[in-house]
């Protein structure tokens, strides 16, 4: 029994997940990864295949076509994924993030019309809470939503949407009122192809170079009140509680990435000779790669941690954000040691390490900066 399954007991049916989400990574991910960074091409097929497999809309209920793992098993699945490719898992658990919403505070017909059709055409979702104003302020939106009869108009912009030129459907939040801050804000579940949208140009990122991100452009997009998930008024606060579901998924990238670089610093560690000796033999390379595996485990526990919380029903929001932070934050520091390790070698394209610390930045930005994170377990802290 590994440390790992000491303290979280993973059953017959997570491991079968895991090794999965294993293969899928090693036979169809990593051996593509760096020529679809290099490209930055959105890998549409291969992300089709993985839905079909089920490697897609893992929380999302079976009922609805998701493939309805717990957020502990999800989170096995993602560090897999991830140690293949940050890029692609990214925008896999894209389609979990816009989806959500709807899971979260859709009615019934809105399910089956948002998830299942969705799911069930092995189609891309996008959530839109960005915008070029409003990053870490998610409360500061302005995409305005004017009343009009039993529609909304929408106008304004969102930015920085993972998959937004291949979605089929956005989850798009706006303000009714900006001046009610977040009180304002609502969700809508959105056809990507309404008249008025606009997708922009594919941004040319410093990593996770394949997974698809575009600014929108909402221009008097007239939407039904069908579309509204929740009440008017509530998109904030699903927003923030898709965050929090969310956010051990985040973590999982995040380990998986660190575990890649680690795994690929102890192997070359072990070949490269220098002074007449590998240089894992140097008790300098040694302490490097004890902490990058110390911290490492620390991430996952932290992760796997927020995951039985949300599945036990409970308020995850410090746990969730704790494992966020901490594992952005390591994925940084370990690839970082890992290219170090590698010396010259590892600043080229020609070894893994350089992209697995580009893709690695990106962890402690999106869904939530490093900073944003410790704003939450702050406030968490210390109004408890
Ligand atoms: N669950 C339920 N309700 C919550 C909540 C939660 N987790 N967090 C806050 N709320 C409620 C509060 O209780 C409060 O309610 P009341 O009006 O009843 O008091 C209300 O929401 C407002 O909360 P705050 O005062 O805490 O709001 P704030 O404006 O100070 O914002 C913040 C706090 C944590 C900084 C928030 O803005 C935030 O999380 N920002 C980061 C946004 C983010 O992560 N964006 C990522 C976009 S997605 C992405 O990057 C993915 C991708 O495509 C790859």
């Amino acid at each position: 029994m590994s440390a790992l399954e000491a303290v979280f007991p993973i059953t017959e049916e997570d491991n079968a997940f895991r090794l999965e989400a294993r293969k899928f990574a090693r036979e169809e991910i990593l051996p593509v990864a760096p020529s679809f960074d290099e490209s930055s091409t959105f890998p549409r097929e291969i992300l089709q295949k993985g839905m079909k497999l089920g490697l897609m809309n893992l929380l999302i209920d079976s009922a609805y076509g998701g493939t309805g793992l717990s957020s502990f098993q999800a989170c096995l699945v993602i560090e897999e994924l991830a140690a293949g490719c940050a890029g692609f898992t990214t925008s896999m658990v894209a389609n979990d993030l816009a989806l959500t919403p709807i899971a979260i505070a859709g009615n019934p017909e809105q399910k089956k019309r948002f998830l299942k059709d969705v799911i069930e055409n092995h189609q891309f979702a996008s959530f839109c809470l960005s915008e070029p104003g409003a990053g870490s302020d998610a409360a500061g939106i302005s995409l305005a939503l004017q009343k009009d009869g039993d529609y909304y108009v929408l106008n304004g912009q969102k930015q920085w949407i993972t998959n937004g030129g291949y979605a089929s459907q956005f989850t798009v939040f706006g303000t009714i009122d900006k001046a009610k801050k977040h009180k304002g804000i609502c969700c809508f579940a959105i056809p990507a192809d309404l008249p008025g949208i606009t997708r922009g140009k594919h941004e040319n990122k410093l990593g996770q170079r394949c997974s698809n991100t575009v600014p929108l452009t909402f221009e008097n997009v007239r939407v039904h009140k069908d579309h509204l998930i929740g009440q008017e008024g509530e998109g904030f606060r699903i927003a923030m509680k898709t965050l929090d579901a969310s956010r051990p998924l985040t973590a999982g990238i995040a380990v998986g990435i660190a575990r890649a670089a680690c795994e690929a610093a102890i192997g070359y560690a072990k070949e490269r000779k220098q002074f007449n000796q590998a240089i894992a033999s140097f008790q300098g390379i040694q302490f490097m790669i004890a902490d990058m595996a110390t911290n490492i485990e620390a991430a996952r526990l932290l992760t796997l941690k927020s995951a039985q919380l949300l599945d036990a029903g409970q308020n995850a929001s410090l746990a969730s954000s704790m494992a966020k932070r901490f594992s952005a934050d390591i994925a940084m520091d370990v690839t970082t040691d890992a290219v170090q390790i590698f010396g010259g070698y590892g600043y080229t394209k020609d070894y893994p390490v350089e992209k697995l610390m580009r893709d690695a930045k990106l962890m402690q930005i999106y869904e939530g900066t490093s900073q944003v994170q410790r704003i939450v377990i702050a406030r968490e802290l210390l109004n408890s």
